[in-house]
C-alpha cells in the first residue's frame, strides 16, 4: 500500500474518468451560456460569517460540517461548503445591483463539507451553481428549473426527478411554523426518533425532510406548508406550476422538500436520478430572496441551482453512458536510426507548430514496438523514418486505421498531414 493516499472523503480524477468530466463540463457551460450565464470565480475559502450568516447557523452545513481555519493574520476563514454565499458576496461587494438585473453568474470548482463519506458523498466534491440575483418573477424559478432539466437531457440522462416545493416568506413560514408544525410535532413526539425531536427544539422545518424511519408516521401526516402560504407566495408558486405545465416539465410535489440550507424563500427543488443508491441528489436549489440583505446588501430576490459533478458522472456510468473521447495526438513518429531519429523531432515540431498533435518515440525501440506505442497512443498517422529514406528526403506515412501506406516527400509532409487532419476534423 502507498506511503500517503488522498484524504479521507477526497479522490483523484484519474486521466481514464477525465472524458466524464469533460463531457459533462462542457454541456454545463453551453447550457449555462445558452441561458445568459456569466462565468464568475470566487474563491475558494470566505470570511466564516459569509458561510455562517448566509447557509445559516442552525444547519448541518454550519454546525457539522465546515472546514473552518484561523490564518496566520488571526481571521476566520472558512472553505467553501457551496457557492451561493460567496457569489452573492461578491455581487454586493463589486456594486452589481447598478448592473441591468438580474444579474446571472455561474461557478465551477471544489465545494468542502466535513461529511460521513460513502459513495457518492464526499468531503471535497465539484459544483456548478448557477446564480440569478435581482428578480422575483417566478419565470425566473422557471428559467434555472428549466436549465437544470436540459442539463440533464443533454447529458442523455434517463429517469431523472425534479421533486418541487414552496416553503413561503419571512411573512407567512414562522406562523406556519409556530401556530402549526410545532404543535402537531409536539403532540407527536413520542413517536419521532431522537434526532428529530432535538430537531423539533432547533429548526422545526427539516424534521419534514428526516430520514429517520421511525419518524417517517409523523412527518407523512404533518399538515403541508404550502396549504399556510401567503396569499403572494402562492400566487407565485402557482405561476411556476403553470410555466412547468405548459411546457411539459414533469415535477412531482413533495410538500416534504425543505432543503439543508436556511437562505430559501419559496421555491426550493431537488433532483434525483437513478442508479446512486442513497445519495441520489444530482442538484438542487431554490430561491433565496434575504439573502443578499442577510450579507449586507440591499433587498433583493434571487434563484438558483446547483449540481454535483461527481454524483452526475456516477450515474452516467451507472447507465452505461459512453462519454466523446478526448483528443489525442494525431501524428506519431517512428524512427530508425540516428539520423533518422533528429529529423523526427524536427518534422514533430514543425507539426505541432502547425497546431496538430505529434509524439516521438523515446529512446531506440525496435520498429515494431515503436509502432504499438502509436497505435496505444491514439495516433492517426504514423510517420515512419529511417536513414536509407531520409538519404531520397522521403518519409512513409501509415494511416492506421486502413492501414494504407505511402511515400511522402520530406519537405510537403506537415502541409500533407495539416490538410488531410484539419479536412477530417471539420467535416459535418
Ligand atoms: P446542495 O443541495 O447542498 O445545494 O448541493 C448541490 C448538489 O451538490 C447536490 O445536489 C449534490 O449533487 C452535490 N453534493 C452536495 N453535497 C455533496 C457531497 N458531500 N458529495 C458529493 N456531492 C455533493 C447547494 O449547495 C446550494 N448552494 C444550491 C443552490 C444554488 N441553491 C441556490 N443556488
Amino acid at each position: 500500500m502507498a506511503r500517503y493516499q488522498a484524504p479521507r472523503g477526497t479522490q483523484d480524477v484519474l486521466p481514464e474518468d477525465q472524458p466524464y468530466w469533460r463531457w459533462v463540463l462542457g454541456v454545463a457551460h453551453d447550457v449555462a451560456a445558452r441561458y445568459g450565464f456569466q462565468p464568475i470565480e470566487v474563491p475558494v475559502f470566505e470570511e466564516t460569517e459569509v458561510f455562517v450568516r448566509g447557509v445559516g447557523t442552525g444547519t448541518d452545513i454550519v454546525e457539522k460540517e465546515m472546514y473552518t481555519f484561523e490564518d496566520r493574520g488571526g481571521r476566520s476563514l472558512t472553505l467553501r461548503p457551496e457557492f451561493t454565499a460567496g457569489i452573492v458576496r461578491a455581487y454586493i461587494e463589486h456594486g452589481m445591483r447598478v448592473r441591468p438585473q438580474p444579474v446571472k453568474l455561474y461557478a465551477v470548482g471544489p465545494v468542502f463539507r466535513y461529511e460521513a463519506p460513502q459513495a457518492g458523498r464526499y468531503r471535497q466534491h465539484t459544483q456548478i451553481s448557477c446564480e440569478c440575483i435581482g428578480e422575483a418573477d417566478p419565470l425566473a424559478d422557471f428559467e434555472i428549473m428549466c436549465m437544470a432539466w436540459d442539463l440533464y437531457a443533454a447529458l442523455g440522462f434517463q429517469a431523472v426527478q425534479f421533486q418541487l416545493n414552496s416553503i413561503g416568506c419571512p411573512r407567512c413560514r414562522p406562523p406556519y411554523i409556530r401556530d402549526v408544525l410545532v404543535p402537531y410535532l409536539r403532540s407527536r413526539r413520542e413517536e419521532l426518533n431522537a434526532l428529530d425531536v432535538e430537531r423539533l427544539q432547533k429548526n422545526p422545518l427539516r424534521v419534514l425532510d428526516t430520514k429517520e424511519p421511525e419518524s417517517q408516521a409523523v412527518v407523512n401526516e404533518a399538515p403541508s406548508i404550502t396549504a399556510h402560504l401567503c396569499p403572494e407566495c402562492s400566487e407565485h408558486f402557482a405561476q411556476l406550476r403553470f410555466y412547468l405545465d405548459m411546457l411539459e416539465r414533469p415535477y412531482e410535489l413533495n410538500p416534504r422538500l425543505v432543503r439543508g440550507l436556511d437562505y430559501y424563500t419559496r421555491t426550493v427543488f431537488e433532483v434525483t436520478a437513478q442508479g446512486l443508491g442513497a445519495q441520489n441528489a444530482v442538484g438542487g436549489g431554490g430561491r433565496y430572496d434575504g439573502l443578499v440583505e442577510v450579507l449586507g446588501g440591499p433587498p433583493t430576490p434571487g434563484v438558483g441551482f446547483a449540481a454535483g459533478i461527481e454524483r452526475i458522472v456516477l450515474a452516467l456510468k451507472a447507465q452505461g453512458a459512453v462519454p466523446p473521447p478526448l483528443p489525442a495526438p494525431q501524428v506519431f513518429f517512428v524512427h530508425r536510426g540516428r539520423l533518422a531519429k533528429d529529423a523526427a523531432v524536427a518534422l514533430a515540431d514543425q507539426v505541432r507548430r502547425r497546431g496538430l498533435g505529434a509524439l516521438v518515440a523515446f529512446g531506440e525501440r525496435s520498429v515494431k514496438a515503436q509502432m504499438r506505442q502509436a497505435s496505444k497512443a491514439g495516433a492517426e498517422y504514423v510517420v515512419i523514418i529511417g536513414d536509407d529514406e531520409l538519404a531520397h528526403g522521403e518519409v512513409q506515412v501509415k494511416h492506421l486505421d486502413t492501414g494504407r501506406q505511402e511515400a511522402v516527400v520530406q519537405a510537403e509532409l506537415v502541409a500533407w498531414l495539416h490538410k488531410r487532419l484539419t479536412a477530417a476534423h471539420s467535416a459535418p
